[in-house]
Order: C-alpha cells, then sequence, then structure tokens
C-alpha cells in the first residue's frame, strides 16, 4: 500500500491522545444520561418517550463507534499497517449501503437523498467496508450541516483522469454553509473542525478526524478527494471522491 502520511500531524503525540479521548467522552455521557434517565422511577415516562430517549442514545453509540473507528484506520494508515480487501464495488450499491447506516437520521431530520447516476456506471476495485465508511463520514457532515427537510444529492460518473486512467467520481452535495475557499486545503486534517462553520442547532460535535480518515481511505486506493462549491442550484459544499475504476498494474 502507497505511504500517505507525509502532511499528515502524528496522532501519537500525548496532546492528540488526550484530546481524542477527551471527545470520546461526548457521545459517552449522552449514552449514559439517555440511559439513566429512560430507567429512573421517580418521574415515570411514557413509552413512547423512553424509546425515543434510547433511539437517541442508539445513535450516539453509532457515532461513538465510527470515532473509534476512524480514530484506529487513521492510526493504522498513518503506520502503513492497514490491510485492504479489495473487491468488485458497484457504486450504487455502495451509496445504499452507507445510506442505510445513516437511514434513521435522515428520516428524524426528514432529509431526502436524490442520486444521479449517469450510465454507463462500471463497478470499481476497492475495499467495500472501508469505502462504505468513507461515505458515511462524507454523508454524516452533510446531514450535520443540513437544516431539517433539506436535500442532499450523490452524483456518480466514469471519467477518464490523467493518462487515460478510467476514474469513478462519487459527489455529496448539500445545502449548508460550504466551506470557505480559505480552509479547503486544512479541512482534511486532523481534529480540524471550523469555527465559522454553523451546525444545524443541536447537532453534536464532532472530532474532527471523519475527513481525515476519508482523505487517507481515498489515497490508499490511488484516489483523490477535494471540496468545491456546491454549484448547480445548491448552496453548500461538494466533496468529491475519485477512484481508479481498475488497480493501477505497478
Ligand atoms: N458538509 C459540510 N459542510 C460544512 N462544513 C463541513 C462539512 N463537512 C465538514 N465540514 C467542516 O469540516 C470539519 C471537519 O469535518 P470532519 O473531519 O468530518 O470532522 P467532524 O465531522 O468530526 O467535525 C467539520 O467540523 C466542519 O467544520
Ligand atoms: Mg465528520
Amino acid at each position: 500500500m502507497k505511504s500517505t502520511g507525509k502532511k499528515q500531524q502524528s496522532m501519537g503525540s500525548p496532546f492528540f491522545i488526550q484530546m481524542a479521548v477527551h471527545d470520546l467522552r461526548g457521545p459517552l455521557t449522552a449514552i449514559l444520561n439517555g440511559l439513566d434517565l429512560s430507567l429512573q422511577t421517580e418521574y415515570p415516562l411514557e413509552p413512547e418517550e423512553t424509546s425515543r430517549i434510547l433511539r437517541l442514545c442508539l445513535d450516539s453509540g453509532n457515532a461513538l463507534m465510527r470515532q473509534i473507528d476512524s480514530l484506529l484506520d487513521i492510526a493504522q494508515i498513518e503506520n502503513n499497517s492497514l490491510l485492504l480487501h479489495p473487491q468488485q464495488v458497484d457504486p450504487r450499491t455502495l451509496i445504499d449501503n452507507a445510506y442505510r447506516t445513516l437511514a434513521n437520521t435522515f428520516i428524524e431530520k426528514n432529509i431526502r437523498l436524490d442520486m444521479r447516476y449517469e450510465e454507463p456506471l462500471p463497478p470499481f476495485q476497492a475495499d467495500a467496508e472501508i469505502m462504505r465508511r468513507v461515505f458515511v463520514n462524507m454523508l454524516d457532515n452533510a446531514l450535520r450541516f443540513s437544516g431539517r427537510g433539506a436535500a442532499i444529492l450523490v452524483e456518480a460518473r466514469a471519467e477518464v483522469g490523467g493518462e487515460g486512467r478510467r476514474m469513478l467520481a462519487l459527489s455529496v452535495t448539500d445545502n449548508g454553509p460550504g466551506i470557505p475557499e480559505d480552509q479547503r486545503a486544512t479541512v482534511f486534517d486532523a481534529y480540524r473542525r471550523l469555527e465559522q462553520t454553523e451546525q444545524a442547532p443541536g447537532a453534536r460535535r464532532g472530532m474532527g478526524l471523519g475527513l481525515t480518515f476519508c482523505k487517507l481511505a481515498v489515497e490508499a486506493h490511488q484516489g483523490r478527494i477535494t471540496v468545491e462549491d456546491a454549484g448547480g442550484g445548491m448552496s453548500g459544499a461538494r466533496f468529491v471522491v475519485r477512484l481508479p475504476i481498475e488497480p493501477s498494474s505497478s
């Protein structure tokens, strides 16, 4: 696997470890408080209220799992020990699987996922599970920065890249605040969270590792991830992943 760690800050420093552990406490605290509230007997809750609290606990548990996965994966990619298991991946199945992971949040926030697939859309060689997590991270960000009732757009098409290489371009576009131009180069750095992006009210704060994982994972597949203005009548950010359809022969 290609080495990708050149510009990344090392995650092994005591400062980063302290920050990571601190950030993991957020969703864990939410889970413990929720369980505490649903088990207490002093103020009996309606069953619907208990279900709602438990669903929030489940969301927080899933978020916590994603944060831990990102931390472990980034550490593995950084020391070149992440093993990829490449297989034929159908882009539509990939997006469906990522959507399914987050379906709860799409439904809760009443957000629609629009899909625009340009034929022919060939399968590509990739680690399906790692790629699913890349798109879960991108969709999770799009969801967090989208208001209720908004739409998120996923586009996929085959392209010819540099040196005539066949590539697959997959993008996620939202109607959120977007990424200011001067921050687009650093938004993929570890622990980067933009101060000026207004999150949707009530949205949980992330660790700033999701896009770091996406970048390292895409680069491990000899691909690239970039961010641009949404365009096409949408107001937010568009994250584009370009992946080779066939592995390189070298
Ligand atoms: N779709 C988006 N719209 C606006 N800002 C975004 C979007 N995706 C990411 N960002 C900004 O980039 C930062 C880093 O994203 P990420 O690495 O996924 O970390 P996290 O989601 O844990 O905050 C976010 O905190 C946010 O400031
Ligand atoms: Mg994120």
